[in-house]
């Protein structure tokens, strides 16, 4: 079961095949063009905060994340020890509340369970403010039950995500790091006020 031990044990056991150990390249392309320094930004499933701790030093005070491995987390302020707790949730994401104008997908999607996805879309939804954006990075390849990661099609992850976003951007990666090269779509999706559910 994809529960918060079976994550928190495979940081203990450094089964850690995911952790990228910098911010990884579309990510980075795509936030050193943001020039709003007060969006409200939020990573889930932020893991050692590669990402986070790349944004909020960039002075996007306002990123947030969201891991609910303890383990990752004690890393993560190792890692970044300037980063503020209180914008750290140790909890499941699913549970959190907020309200963001930002929310960066990096290798969280393909670690929940696909009956979750649904929820997942959902829940981004109900997280963004009007014309926020979620963006980031979805795995390019089939779909297999021995995730995770798991993968999925361009049109699966269409058929869901239209459902609450316009689209401003969904094609291959050309600048994946390399282990990930062909295999990453990138994604610049929109909470707009005309599309309410
Ligand atoms: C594949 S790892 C990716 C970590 C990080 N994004 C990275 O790229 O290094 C997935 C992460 O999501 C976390 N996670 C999975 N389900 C979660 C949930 N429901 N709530 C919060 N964190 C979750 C796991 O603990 C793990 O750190």
């Amino acid at each position: 079961m994809l529960n918060e031990s079976y994550w928190n044990n495979r940081y203990i056991e450094g089964n850690i095949g995911w952790d990228a150990g910098s911010v990884t390249t579309p990510i980075k392309q795509y936030i050193d063009q943001v020039e709003d320094k007060n969006l409200r930004i939020l990573i889930p499933g932020a893991g050692f905060g590669n990402e986070a701790g790349y944004i909020y030093s960039l002075g996007f005070v306002n990123t947030f994340v969201c891991e609910w491995s303890e383990k990752a987390v004690i890393q993560f302020k190792k890692n970044y020890p300037s980063f503020p707790d209180s914008q750290i949730f140790l909890k499941n994401f699913f549970e959190i509340e907020g309200d963001f104008d930002l929310i960066i997908e990096q290798t969280f999607f393909c670690a929940i369970h696909p009956s979750q996805r649904e929820l997942y879309a959902k829940k981004v939804f109900d997280l963004l403010n009007f014309g926020g954006k979620m963006v980031g990075l979805l795995f390019d390849f089939p779909f297999s039950e021995k995730g995770p990661p798991f993968g999925g099609d361009s049109q699966e992850y269409l058929s869901l995500f239209k459902k609450y976003f316009k689209i401003n951007c969904f094609e291959k990666s050309y600048n994946s790091i390399k282990p990930r090269e062909g295999n990453e779509i990138f994604f610049n999706f929109e909470k707009t006020n005309y599309k309410l559910l």
